[in-house]
């Protein structure tokens, strides 16, 4: 059964950028919020350390942009910084008006800011351990409360429909996507007068990670098929300290942790971070997780420690009381025990070139969030920006939607999905056989540590994969799975190419070929084959 629905705005995401910009629309508009999964499954839901806003009578605008600018060695836009930061507070009250409860100060109404690596003020606005549970849930009820939103889960977004794609004359306008529904495993077709995508980053193209399972780069292959430029994909960011159990999946420590005191030691016990970096365990992220790797392969160690057993038991529960309870289920008592940690791929710094109000290379075309690059995070993201970052720029493109959504209609009559001549697939191994061999290359080959050699044939492979999972995709009944690795496949090269263009190491993206920095700092900017 094919079907084909209509709204003003087609939301392809339900993390912290899809939910406020559903929320951020008026009410006359008709919203469709599409999920993968569970409304809940995105990397919002599991975010730890917090939204970092200047809130403080101490800090400034002027500090968060100069660190923010550090951490990002170089890379970020200053306007697109500034405009972030401003934009701060704002973000942060609306939350609160929406009903999110950051945690306060014991003795006060104040909220309890936090410190995480190159912030040189405490300005993270937390909700204890789980801030991003507290923001998914009040938003997802929020967003459940209005009449002119369908949230529809369970629905993937395979590509966007466009004026060039369709073969239309004239200036190219998004005009809406093809969206698998998971349910009944029909194609249906969706026709929006804006679309934004809300999709994610694509650390999944990594062995382990600390992201949900949907993290495959979906919105940044979608638009790349679309003709949009990418930015910067060379910096996947690794975050320092994911649990390293044999029982656990991928499990984030939040680097809060770190900023209320823990300390980095080695196996032996010794505390290394200082030899590394002055700012010890709270340099930028990417300084900290070179140097466990370095540590790592130094000693032939599984992984390192990080160890808050100094504090209080009172404080340590208070403070991370979600940690405190997951980690006892691995027999770890944080407030006795070191935790053995390891690097893990976290967080996908460039992505789809966007300016300050979202709009991509495409009219009516948005990505916000993870998806995109709006210059921000440069060569390596500050901890607790992210968040922000889906706030303001949600409000940035809800604002351009409604100056602009009189000058467009709805186009009528699209084709619907054509799939009069694939079949089912005859055996899915391959797929899952695909999935395995690239994940497992680029956290060989493409990893903290990179060189021409590893990175050349971590391309020969992806180029090899994407051949045939394109073949798949030409000849099979279209799946979920199959969605996924197509998409991933795809984001990987384009990862794997802007490594290759960068011949220098700046912030995350390190290679033994070419140890040092340029004097002039570059964006890799990729441009699509028309
Ligand atoms: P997500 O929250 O990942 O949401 C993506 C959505 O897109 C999902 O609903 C998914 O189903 C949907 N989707 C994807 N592809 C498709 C498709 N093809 N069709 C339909 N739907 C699709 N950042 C901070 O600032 N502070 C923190 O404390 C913090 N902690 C983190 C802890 C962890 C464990 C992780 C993984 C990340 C953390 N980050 C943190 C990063 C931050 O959480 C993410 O960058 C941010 O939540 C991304 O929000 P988003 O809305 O862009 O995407
Ligand atoms: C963390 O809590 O360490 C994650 C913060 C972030 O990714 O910004």
């Amino acid at each position: 059964m094919t079907s084909t629905s209509s709204y003003d705005v087609l939301i392809v995401g339900s993390g912290a950028a899809g939910l406020t910009l559903a929320l951020r629309l008026a009410p006359h508009l008709r919203v469709a919020v599409l999920s993968k999964s569970t409304v809940t499954e995105a990397s919002t839901y599991y975010a730890q350390g917090g939204v970092a806003a200047v809130i403080d009578d101490t800090d400034s605008y002027a500090s968060h942009v100069e660190d923010t600018l550090i951490a990002g060695a170089g890379l970020c836009h200053r306007d697109a910084v500034e405009f972030t930061v401003e934009h701060g507070p704002d973000a942060v009250q609306w939350l609160m008006q929406q009903g999110v409860r950051f945690t306060t100060e014991d003795s006060s109404d104040e909220p309890h800011l936090t410190r995480e690596g190159g912030h040189s003020h405490r300005r993270i606005l937390h909700v204890a351990d789980a801030t991003g549970l507290a923001i998914s849930q009040t938003l997802i009820q929020r967003v459940r409360q209005l009449e002119n939103v369908d949230i529809l889960e369970n629905r993937v977004a395979v590509d966007l429909i466009t004026r060039h794609k369709l073969g239309l004359a004239g200036e190219n306008r998004v005009l809406g996507a093809y969206v698998l529904n998971r349910d009944t495993s029909a194609v249906e077709t969706v026709q929006a007068r804006f679309v934004a995508l809300c999709c994610g980053g694509a650390s999944k193209a990594y062995l382990y990670t600390t992201n949900p399972d949907i993290a495959t780069g979906d919105g940044i292959a979608m638009a790349w098929r679309a003709g949009c430029r990418v930015n910067n994909l060379e910096f996947n960011q690794f975050h320092p300290t994911c649990l390293f159990h044999p029982k656990a999946k991928s499990f984030l420590i939040t680097e809060a942790m770190r900023g209320e005191g823990g300390i980095l030691r080695l196996p032996d016990g010794e505390r290394f971070m200082q030899r590394f970096d002055e700012r010890g365990e709270l340099a930028p992220r990417d300084i900290v997780a070179r140097a466990i790797d370095f540590e790592m392969k130094r000693l032939g160690a599984k992984h390192v420690y990080l160890d808050i057993s100094h504090r209080s038991a009172e404080f340590i529960r208070g403070h991370f009381p979600m940690l405190y309870e997951h980690l006892l289920n691995f027999d770890i008592d944080i407030t006795r025990d070191p935790i053995p940690v390891v690097p893990a791929a976290h967080y996908t710094c460039g992505g789809v070139v966007t300016n300050l109000h979202a709009e991509t290379d495409i009219p009516g075309l948005y990505a916000i969030g993870e998806t995109a690059s709006t210059g921000l995070h440069g060569a390596n993201r500050m901890a607790s920006n992210s968040l922000l970052e889906c706030f303001v720029f949600a409000k940035a493109a809800a604002e351009h939607i409604h100056e602009h959504e009189t000058n467009v209609d709805l186009s009528t009559g699209l084709p619907i999905w054509d799939s009069s001549q694939v079949r089912d697939p005859d055996e899915d191994v391959v797929i899952s056989h695909n999935w395995d061999e690239l994940r497992r290359f680029m956290w060989d080959y493409v990893g903290i540590v990179r060189t021409n050699k590893r990175l050349q044939r971590a391309l020969n492979r992806v180029q090899l994969l994407r051949r045939e999972i394109q073949e798949y995709y030409s000849n099979y009944r279209i799946s979920n799975n199959l969605i996924e690795l197509r998409n991933l496949v795809l984001v990987s090269e384009l990862i794997i190419r802007s490594a290759l263009n960068r011949h220098e190491s700046r912030g995350l993206h390190y290679s033994l070929d070419y140890p040092h920095s340029q004097a002039q700092p570059e964006d890799t900017i990729l441009i699509p084959p028309r």
